[in-house]
């Protein structure tokens, strides 16, 4: 919906995911796992694993690169960044800022929102409701994670289900005709802070030889209970979404879902009447990368030509806060 007479559109789109692949077979050299096991209950078959060198502004940055070739820009023309991450490069300064060293933006604004998996639709719709107050022009939004970074390599439960890449957009104003942005739903629910997170290395338990020995520097979950969250706050928020904009389910093209599980995909896509084959899926190549699912599925079916003037997508995503969202796009 366009406000203060001003449009908001996606300039170009990017991706990024690092070269090495870590297949499931890889892991059960790890772990007591196998590959029937990831692949039945998780979908994911392969993973990127980020080099020693590449912390997460350095996947952004290549994918913010992409983006800004695609929109037709260089990075001084960039008036903001919003990098959405849980695998921040340092505690501070905020992971924007490497981004834009990186790139050398050196008239953007920079700054970080930790919002998990449902990151890049938070930085989504703020990106776009500060260029539609007319503060600013453009706005390189991107999700980028190093979740290798945080991750139990010993621990089965969790290390199969992860993934390191990153995914960017570039939101420009524009004439209202040419408006893309339709609307968004954003939710927290910070009762359930401790069912998917990383206990220890922050300031209520700072770093100690303790938070090492008892592994609390690694990403923590109760897969179950994140589950059942999951499917039901990803269908409310793209439920009330939809009804926002008054528009029918029928009319959505390209369901973009959090790419955590086939199984959420899957009951998110039948519990909203989404045929399944709308629904777009790739994390049977690149697992869970968070904040970055979103942008890199965004990136490829805008670069694989399935998506047409006028159609819909609804980016849907979940992660730990709890925090939920959606964001409704009309392609132009
Ligand atoms: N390989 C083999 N066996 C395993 C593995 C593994 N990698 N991991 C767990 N198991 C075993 C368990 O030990 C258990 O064995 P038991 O029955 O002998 O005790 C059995 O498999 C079943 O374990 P469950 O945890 O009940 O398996 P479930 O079907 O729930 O699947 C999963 C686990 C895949 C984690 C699922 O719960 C899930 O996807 N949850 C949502 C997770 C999610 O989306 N997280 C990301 C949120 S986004 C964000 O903010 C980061």
């Amino acid at each position: 919906m366009v406000y203060n007479g001003i449009g908001v559109r996606i300039a170009g789109t990017g991706s990024y995911l690092p070269e090495k692949i870590v297949t499931n077979h890889d892991l059960e050299a790890l772990v007591d796992t196998n590959d029937e096991w990831i692949r039945a209950r998780t979908g994911i078959e392969e993973r990127r694993i980020a080099a020693d060198d590449e912390p997460s502004s350095a996947l952004g940055a290549e994918a913010s690169l992409r983006a800004l070739d695609a929109a037709g820009m260089v990075p001084e023309d960039v008036e903001l960044i919003i990098v959405a991450t849980i695998t921040p490069d340092k505690i501070f300064p905020n992971t924007a800022c490497f981004v834009q060293k990186r790139i050398g933006a050196k008239n953007a604004v920079c700054f970080s929102v930790e919002a998990a998996c449902s990151g890049f639709v938070y930085i989504f719709s703020i990106a776009a409701s500060m260029i539609q107050t007319g503060l600013y022009k453009n706005a390189l939004i991107i999700g980028t994670e190093k979740l290798s970074s945080i991750i139990n390599w010993n621990d089965r439960s969790t290390c199969v289900l992860f993934g390191d890449g990153a995914g960017a957009a570039v939101l420009a104003a524009c004439e209202p005709e040419k408006n893309t942005y339709v609307c968004s739903k954003l939710g927290s629910d910070g009762n359930y802070s401790d069912i998917l997170h990383v206990p220890g290395g922050g300031s209520c338990c700072p770093m100690s030889q303790k938070v090492l020995d008892e592994n609390l520097q690694y990403l923590a979950m109760s897969g179950q209970e994140v589950f059942k969250l999951a499917v039901n706050s990803m269908v409310a928020a793209a439920s009330e979404t939809i009804e926002q904009a008054g528009i029918e389910v029928d009319a959505v093209r390209w369901l973009i879902p959090h790419q955590a599980n086939t199984r959420i995909i899957k009951s998110v896509a039948k519990r909203l009447g989404v045929p399944e084959e709308r629904a777009f899926i790739n994390l049977t190549k690149y697992g869970n990368t968070s904040a970055a699912t979103i942008p890199i599925a965004l990136d490829e079916i805008v670069k694989a030509n399935l998506v047409n003037a006028g159609d819909y997508m609804l980016f849907v995503a979940f992660g730990g806060g709890l925090t939920w969202g959606a964001n409704l796009i009309k392609w132009q």
